[in-house]
């Protein structure tokens, strides 16, 4: 996601998604309004080779396109200060993706699926497109791009927008010296969904934001102790700059009061200020916070409107999304709670500034999980030279977690995998009486289970090897050597874990890195062989 800012040279600007989209359209207005040269990658490649993209395709093959487009790419990335629109696969190669990015601020441009039939008319001059059942074959292609679309840090979504708003919009973007906000679409099961926006700064934005959404003039903002004092007061303020009744309730920090009390002060204060249906609570905090304004906005008049700004790096990239909200009671932890989407969800990751390391570092626990989950280049990355940014980094791991949830919302199959390590984890912070924080033990729980795995042969060697070296150089421990406890005690509390069904504990465990599954034939020798290597020397 580098992109180079220097003033005096603009990098070009390149306009990707799929055909009908408008590319070339808002490419060729962005071009003039800036008076920078525009280019069509495909009128280009038609020019060097002398005919048309449909006689390539018909006559030298798709192989052969995608060889001349791949030339006709590095030449322009090698140029900047123009205004490029590519064919909807070029950037689908992740070589292509990268070899762009590198001079070029990338925009993706979005459309419904009715949109672009309507705009594409009759596909007789698309070669991909030609056959029956001109809607399915565009879902079936999308469908096929949607992975590396999803790769490209901006979208622009093109739906019901004019060519001269689109284009106002990449603009916007290209002004906005290129530390423009992602955005990352959640779908939800009944077909709606909502955005995730990450981008530094957004903090201040957020009135905009709302307003923008149509969400209400009304917000209870709810922080705790540790958050507000550095954080609600630049967020109040732009709420009241931008007219918006704004209010701030302060909880006590921590997990201890993630409890039906703190709830309770909740309905307390949001009745004090006189909250309605049509008002908002907005959390401003880590992940109790999160759960805790996500339960009461949940319930509060039978439900009003949330939305998340989440502070610490754990309910950035997990947390915050999938729509679980609920409290501890004094039998266990989220024993009550509710599914409750939020509109949006606002990362701005300055916020992380403040956050104490060692909750950074728990944080980080959840993000290597990400990556053996599904993300082996962001595994990759944590091992080599780091992401190549903080907003790259929450990017990936929460595209993990958005695409588990989107694929299984009602926690019925792969949301399971979620749980990598947690098995091991909750384990060892009940039989540490929670004096090993959460983070901390899902480092474990990572290399024990990866351990089980390469014992049982389902993953090669070097994965516990290579998660060990991870977890070591994220700076969180990767042995409860010397600590005393009881390997059998820790099994035992895992036999006790909320998780377990049907009588048998289930273990999520790599396969390779970027690849789990779940086995629920697990002994106890085994799992206690794992738990014992955490706390051999
Ligand atoms: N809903 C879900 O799907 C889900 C998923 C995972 C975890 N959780 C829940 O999340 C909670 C853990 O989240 P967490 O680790 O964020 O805990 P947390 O909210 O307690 O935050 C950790 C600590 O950091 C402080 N903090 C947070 N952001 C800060 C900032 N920017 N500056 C200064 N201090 C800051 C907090 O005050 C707290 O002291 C648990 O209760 C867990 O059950 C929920
Ligand atoms: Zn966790």
């Amino acid at each position: 996601m580098a992109t180079p800012s220097s003033p005096s040279t603009p990098p070009n600007i390149v306009l990707t998604g799929f055909m009908g989209v408008g590319k070339s359209a808002v490419g060729r207005e962005v071009a003039a309004r800036l008076g920078r040269p525009f280019v069509d990658l495909d009128d280009l490649i038609e020019q060097n080779a002398g005919m048309s993209i449909n006689d390539i395709f018909a006559s030298k093959g798709e192989a052969h396109f995608r060889a001349l487009e791949r030339l006709t790419l590095r030449e322009l990335a090698a140029q900047q200060g123009m205004v490029i629109a590519t064919g909807g696969g070029a950037l689908v190669d992740p070589a292509n993706r990268e070899m762009m990015a590198r001079t070029s601020l990338v925009i993706c441009l979005t459309a419904s699926v009715s949109a672009i039939e309507a705009r594409i008319g009759d596909a007789a001059d698309r070669p991909l497109l030609t056959g029956p059942n001109k809607q399915q074959r565009i879902m079936v292609l999308m469908q096929q791009r949607a992975a590396a679309y999803a790769e490209i840090p901006y979208w622009i979504d093109t739906t019901d927008k004019t060519i001269a708003q689109v284009a106002d919009a990449v603009i916007a973007l290209a002004e906005s010296g290129l530390g423009g906000i992602l955005r990352l679409p959640v779908s939800l099961p009944d077909g709606s969904g909502y955005d995730i926006l990450l981008g530094a700064g957004l903090l201040t934005e957020a009135p905009a934001l709302l307003q923008e959404r149509g969400l209400g003039d009304q917000v209870v903002v709810v922080s705790d102790e540790h958050v507000a004092p550095h954080w609600s007061a630049p967020l109040l303020e732009a709420l009241a700059r931008a007219g918006m009744r704004a209010t701030l309730v302060t909880l006590p920090a921590g997990e201890a009061h993630k409890n039906l009390a703190s709830i309770a002060r909740l309905y307390d204060e949001f009745l004090a200020a006189g909250l309605d249906r049509s008002g908002l609570v907005m959390a401003l905090g880590g992940g109790v916070v999160g759960d805790m304004a996500g339960f009461a906005a949940a319930t509060y008049l039978r439900g009003v409107r949330f939305v998340q700004v989440p502070t610490s790096l754990l309910a950035m990239v997990d947390a915050s999304v999938g729509g679980k909200t609920g409290v501890d009671l004094p039998q266990g932890k989220n024993l009550v709670g509710a599914f409750k989407q939020p509109e949006l969800v606002m990362i701005d990751p300055d916020l992380l500034a403040t956050l104490p390391p060692e909750e950074f570092r728990n944080g980080l626990a959840e993000v290597v999980k990400h990556g053996i989950i599904e993300d082996e280049r962001l595994f990759a990355q944590l091992e080599g030279d780091g992401p190549a940014s903080m907003e790259s980094m929450i990017a990936r791991a929460l595209r993990v977690k958005i695409g588990v949830v989107e694929r299984d919302p009602f926690e019925q199959g792969e949301r399971a995998h979620l749980n990598l390590g947690h098995t091991f984890a909750h384990a060892i912070e009940r039989v540490s009486d929670y004096a090993i924080p959460h983070g901390q033990a899902v480092g474990l729980g990572l290399i024990a289970a990866a351990r089980l795995a390469a014992a049982r042969k389902l993953c090669a060697p070097d994965v516990p090897q290579r998660i060990h070296a991870v977890v070591a150089r994220l700076g969180l421990p990767t042995t409860l050597s010397g600590s005393g406890y009881d390997p059998a005690a820790i099994v035992a509390a895992m036999t006790t874990d909320k998780k377990r069904q049907g009588g048998k504990v289930r273990f999520v465990l790599p396969r390779a890195i970027g690849d789990v599954g779940v086995y629920d034939d697990v002994s106890e020798a085994e799992a206690l062989a794992a738990v014992e290597s955490l706390l051999g020397p």
